[in-house]
């Protein structure tokens, strides 16, 4: 029977999210998940958290009414002094959008810089949330190659230029994840970095800096972001988010951008969402009001780099020698492993049958009739997320994996 329902030609174009189907697969008693990209549940501070919903007795004809587009005013001070102290630089307002969630900041760029056609680069492997909402948008993709250094940026002008010349279109974005990337963990060297953001005002192609990551490193030295090493360029348009150091159920994010841009990404959010919740946003307000999220910050960054390292111990013990590669992440929530050999898809089902869960690596790419130019695939691949699983599910679940992997 045909359906009631013209669909547009973008539901037309929509695809599941790999991550979200593979959940319903691996639902089974005694199943240990590496496979969402989850906080620790039994850390998130409830009970902190809970006392912050006085704020509600407090300021609750304020906060249970509509808010401004731009934010909720005493959660955009706090953002505001937190970004000058990670940027060295003062934001000023009119940079400053709070969003829901760091993939709405990702959708509304995206929504007000790219006509169907258009070409965004993005890393590969890279986070599929991101290719989804770029999908939507009606993008193609230019994949650029990472290591354990990140982006290959050095082969930006080239992409640049091939791109040019296929699609007569200069590419409308570039999409990194600098610190302790979703999949591979990596975090981009100093002076790749620093070649992004000139390579960024030169090619006239802005980046995209999505940091949800960054506050959550274990070892090894602090780098700049791209926005503060770009200082006052407007190439670099900078999204963070409370859902991986507080807790993503607030749905709470921000972006810095370009006054113009920003401008843009509100008049567009109008016709969606109108604001981020005020209640969330109220809440999230008093319980940094309150010096809660520092103290949080120290024990979660304890207990995520115990898991870190329980999960590098574990692979090095249960996997043979030479089956999988991968570099020790200094941050962040996930390992990123190459298979000596075959496929990630196939190892998953074992894997499932041996009741362990991760990523397959596919999941981490564009189709390959999305992608222009080279095509990157990553069948190779597999992404364990560290930081749900407690120690010895850790080390139970490589033990499986181990087995899997034969
Ligand atoms: C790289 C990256 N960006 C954005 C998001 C989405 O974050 P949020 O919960 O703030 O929308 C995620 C979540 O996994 C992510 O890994």
């Amino acid at each position: 029977m045909s359906s009631v329902f013209q669909f547009s030609k973008l539901a037309g174009r929509m695809l599941p999210s790999p991550i979200r189907e593979l959940f319903q697969m691996i639902r089974q008693p005694g199943m240990i998940s590496f496979a969402g990209g989850l906080p620790d549940p039994t850390a998130f501070p409830v009970g902190p958290f809970a006392d912050c919903a006085d704020v509600l007795s407090r300021d609750g004809r304020e906060v249970l009414q509509y808010g401004a587009s731009e934010g909720y005013p005493p959660l955009r001070e706090i953002l505001l002094a937190m970004m000058a102290e990670r940027l060295e630089f003062a934001v000023r307002p009119n940079e400053l959008l709070v969003t829901s969630g760091s993939q709405q900041g990702l959708n509304l760029a995206a929504r007000v810089l790219l006509d169907p056609g258009d070409v965004v680069i993005v890393e590969a492997p890279t986070y599929p949330g991101t290719i989804h909402s770029l999908r939507n948008a009606g993008a193609r993709f230019a994949t650029v190659p990472c290591d354990a250094d990140g982006m290959q940026v050095e082969l930006l002008p080239e992409i640049v230029a091939r791109t040019v010349a296929e699609t007569g279109r200069r590419p409308k974005l570039i999409y990194t994840v600098p610190d302790f990337s979703n999949p591979s963990g990596a975090c981009m060297s100093l002076e790749r970095r620093h070649r992004l953001v000139a390579l960024a005002a030169e090619l006239e192609v802005p980046v995209f800096e999505d940091d949800p990551y960054g506050k959550l490193r274990y070892s090894g030295d602090v780098l700049p972001n791209l926005k503060r090493l770009a200082a006052g360029d407007p190439h670099v348009i900078y999204a963070s988010s409370f859902s991986k150091v507080l807790a993503p159920g607030v749905r709470v994010a921000w972006t810095v951008a370009d006054p113009e841009l920003t401008r843009a990404m509100v008049l567009m959010r109008q016709g969606e969402d109108l604001c981020t919740s005020t209640v969330t946003q109220a809440l999230v307000a008093e319980y940094c009001r309150r010096g809660h999220l520092e103290n949080h910050m120290s024990r979660i960054l304890e207990v995520y780099s115990g898991k870190c390292r329980a999960m590098q111990l574990a692979l090095l013990t249960h996997l043979a020698p030479g089956s999988a590669s991968w570099t020790e992440p200094q941050g962040g929530f996930f390992f990123w492993l190459e298979l000596a050999r075959g496929s990630s898809r196939e190892l998953f089902d074992r894997a499932v049958s041996e009741k362990v869960a991760f990523v397959p690596g596919s999941a981490f790419y564009p189709g390959d009739d999305e992608q222009i130019g080279e095509v990157h695939t990553g069948d190779r691949f597999a992404r364990l997320c560290f930081t749900f699983a407690d120690e010895p599910a850790i080390d139970e679940g490589c033990r499986r994996l181990g087995a899997a992997l034969g």
